[in-house]
């Protein structure tokens, strides 16, 4: 048997302290189902971490992520460390991690679970059989370009950043997106702003030159504006969308809230030599310790983890479908509940749906 898949588990703040126990109990009874080994370390990132060491990725967590073969995050951030430096707040372990890890494609699937088309704020006439991968350019672009900073100038100060990418940054994120289109409906839709941006005019004609190695798959273009738009409008006329870092932000949390709940939606992030893997909502400090929060979408990215790190699509379906049962079934964590359905805690959540794996 082949040695252990090494797995750095960062539970980050918050509730992801709670979601990523659960989820690791499903990624223990999956790897021995299908005879895979895996050893899981744990490490501090985030508020956790700055408390602790006063920094929010210290570097022996980074360095544990480097030498596992993936990492499972919860999420990070919380209104305690709100009021730090840019430089040291939460959010810049994610940061950190997908540049330092080279994860520059963002994989983020917003799926209708049909159980929950009501829970969506657009109609179910809408929405239904929605199915969308945003993939978005995660270690470029408005992110890291420089020059960046406040500087003082004439008496006051200047905010910059830079939207910059390359031509190499927009070919190896457009030939992941092709071929990920490929292996689905064969639609990608290049998202950008190319009517007033110059990064934008040099992505679109990047796309373009990249398509000829992928004429099997239908390729269009949209400005985000209306993209954004079209969103509400007709999700359903959506296969792959391919944009950048900023845009990519934005427009998945969008796509996201079509689904009805940001706690289902699970993410990969990839690119470099070892994945990452997380839920795409926040840490909820609010909910944090009170068994209250919704698992499923960590669980899901352990399913998403199984298929992008160690090439086991089959383990990811079953999870998918597992969850699917649970959810026609009626059970339900607090955030996607609705009269008539059973509601249950994070851990009652997670022994039913390992129990639909059994
Ligand atoms: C996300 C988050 C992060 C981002 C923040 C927390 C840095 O919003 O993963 O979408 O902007 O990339
Ligand atoms: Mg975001």
């Amino acid at each position: 048997m082949a040695s252990a898949y090494k797995i750095a588990v960062f539970p980050g703040d918050g509730i992801g302290k709670e979601i990523v126990s659960q989820a690791v109990r499903v990624l223990q009874v999956i790897s021995n189902k299908y005879n895979i080994r895996v050893e899981t370390q744990e490490a501090l990132v985030g508020g956790s971490a700055i408390d602790a060491f006063g920094i929010p990725l210290p570097e022996d967590s980074l360095h544990l992520a480097m030498v596992s073969d993936a990492v499972l995050l919860g999420a990070v951030g919380g209104p305690k460390w709100e009021g730090l430096d840019y430089s040291i707040r939460p959010e810049r372990a994610l940061l950190g991690l997908r540049e330092k890890l080279g994860l520059f494609a963002n994989l983020r699937p917003a799926r209708l679970f049909s159980a929950l088309a009501d829970a969506s704020t657009l109609k179910r006439s809408v929405i239904e059989g929605i199915d969308i991968m945003v993939i978005r350019e995660l270690t470029g672009g408005i992110y890291f370009g420089r020059p960046r900073g406040i500087e003082k100038i004439d008496g006051q100060e200047r905010g910059i950043n830079t939207e910059v990418y390359t031509t190499s940054e927009i070919e190896r994120i457009a030939r992941l997106a092709f071929q990920m289109a490929g292996g689905r409906q064969k639609r990608l839709c290049s998202v950008d702003k190319a009517n007033v941006l110059e990064s934008s005019e040099l992505w679109r004609r990047v796309v373009n030159t990249v398509h000829k190695e992928y004429e099997d798959v239908t390729l269009s273009h949209m400005y985000v504006d209306n993209c954004s738009m079209q969103l509400i409008r007709d999700p359903r006329q959506f296969d792959v969308i391919l944009t950048n870092n900023m845009f990519g932000d934005i427009l998945s949390d969008e796509a996201a809230m079509l689904t009805g709940s940001i706690g289902m939606l699970p993410s990969a992030s990839i690119g470099g030599d070892v994945g990452m893997y997380e839920p795409i909502h926040g840490s909820a400090p609010d909910i944090a310790g009170q068994d209250k929060a919704n698992p499923i979408a960590t669980i899901l990215s352990v399913g998403m983890m199984f298929k992008y790190s160690f090439g086991l699509d089959i383990a990811c379906e079953e999870i998918e479908s597992a969850v699917n049962r649970v959810l026609d079934n009626g059970y339900r964590t607090r955030d996607i509940y609705s009269p008539g359905n059973k509601l249950v805690g994070t851990r009652k959540m997670t022994d039913i749906i390992l129990n639909e794996l059994a």
